[in-house]
């Protein structure tokens, strides 16, 4: 397999919300090379750049992706411009690192996947939960039968977000909805420790703008255990997740971005792990950079198969709960 070079010039589009807390990590990577910023307006792309120290900044996409000096595209825009921006980048013969959900719909996430294929480039949704050293503990935990046969999964990712009916959570022509948004933590987290997700079923409510505001869900794995889940836009926080097996349990507060984990046999803790590390998404930027530097395409800790399996029960789920309210 074709080696490629050990330091990546990182090219952002979006520099928003979510944009600052990546890069604060992003720079203390070794590898890793602040290359690029585009925004719409240059003056924000200009201040981007002074505050975090990125080589050149743009104010157009096109001019960042044919900068030289960028190697991989991060993409942190709302939802519904990844697909158009990850196909941009991708025609210029750059990797692509997209925050999740890698597009709004299992069709445009198939077609998504397949131009990269086709063309030969990498893609990678972000998924930060995956590489988190608590949650490959949970893993190892499991797989090693430390809680018996796996029976039952909980994990909520609620929270109160903005009440703006324009913002993206809330604006449909923005991917809007607690699923798209923060429900694929839940869905990923319990096929990433209980197995591939064979039924789903969920109902909720949605908000006045039409997307889905709290949702809960149920889903039955590969292997027979079963999961419920929540996700909400508008609602008291809960992050948690906990694990059952027929001889332990497992609990990771905050789960998304987990630091503790703790083991329990008949209610008493016997094992745990504090990740005192640091650093949210450093574990899936080294793991994207990791897979370029063996040449592959895509990364192995979420992999295309991955991504697509997860957009498929996104959409089951937004398809039950619009359809439960009589959309
Ligand atoms: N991995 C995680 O933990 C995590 C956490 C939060 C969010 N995310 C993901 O990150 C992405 C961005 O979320 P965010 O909360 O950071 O978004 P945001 O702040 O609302 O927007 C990010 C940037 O996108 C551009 N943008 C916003 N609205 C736009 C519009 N109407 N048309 C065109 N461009 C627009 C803007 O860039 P310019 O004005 O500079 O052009 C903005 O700064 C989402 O896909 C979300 O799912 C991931």
């Amino acid at each position: 397999m074709k080696k490629m070079k050990q330091k990546y010039g990182w090219g952002l589009v979006g520099p928003g919300r979510f944009a600052r807390e990546f890069v604060e990590e992003l720079r203390m990577i070794p590898g890793a090379e602040l290359a690029a910023v585009a925004s719409r307006s240059k003056s924000k792309a200009d201040a981007f750049a002074r505050d975090f120290g990125f080589k050149s900044s743009y104010g157009s996409y096109e001019d960042l992706v044919a900068d030289p000096e960028v190697d991989i595209v991060y993409i942190a825009v709302p939802h519904v411009f990844h697909d158009e921006i990850a196909r941009l980048a991708i025609r210029n013969g750059k990797a692509v690192f997209c925050e999740k959900p890698l597009t709004p719909s299992l069709r445009s996430t198939r077609e998504m996947l397949s131009y990269a294929e086709n063309e030969g480039v990498f893609l990678m949704e972000g998924m930060k939960t995956g590489f988190l050293p608590v949650i490959a503990r949970a893993k190892e935990w499991i797989d090693g039968g430390r809680i018996g046969e796996v029976k039952l999964g909980y994990a909520d990712f609620c929270f109160t977000g903005s009440q703006d009916p324009s913002d993206r959570l809330l604006n449909p022509e923005l991917g809007g909805g607690a699923v798209l948004d923060v429900g694929i933590y839940p869905l990923h987290l319990m096929r990433f420790l209980l197995g591939e997700v064979e039924t789903i079923e969920a109902t909720g409510e949605l908000a006045p703008t039409g997307v889905e505001e709290s949702v809960a869900m149920i889903a039955a794995h590969h292997g027979g255990a079963r999961s419920c889940m929540t996700c909400s836009i508008q609602s008291e926080e809960s992050m948690g997740a906990r694990i059952l097996g027929t001889e332990g349990e497992i609990r990771i507060p905050k789960f998304h971005a987990a630091t503790s984990i703790e083991l329990l046999k008949d209610g008493k803790v016997v094992d745990r792990l504090d990740d005192d590390s640091g650093g949210m998404v450093k574990g899936e930027i080294v793991a994207a950079m990791k897979a370029l530097d063996e040449g592959m395409i895509q990364c192995p800790g979420h992999s295309h198969e991955d991504t697509l399996a997860l957009a498929r029960v996104m959409e089951s789920v937004i398809e039950s709960v619009r359809g439960d309210c009589g959309e």
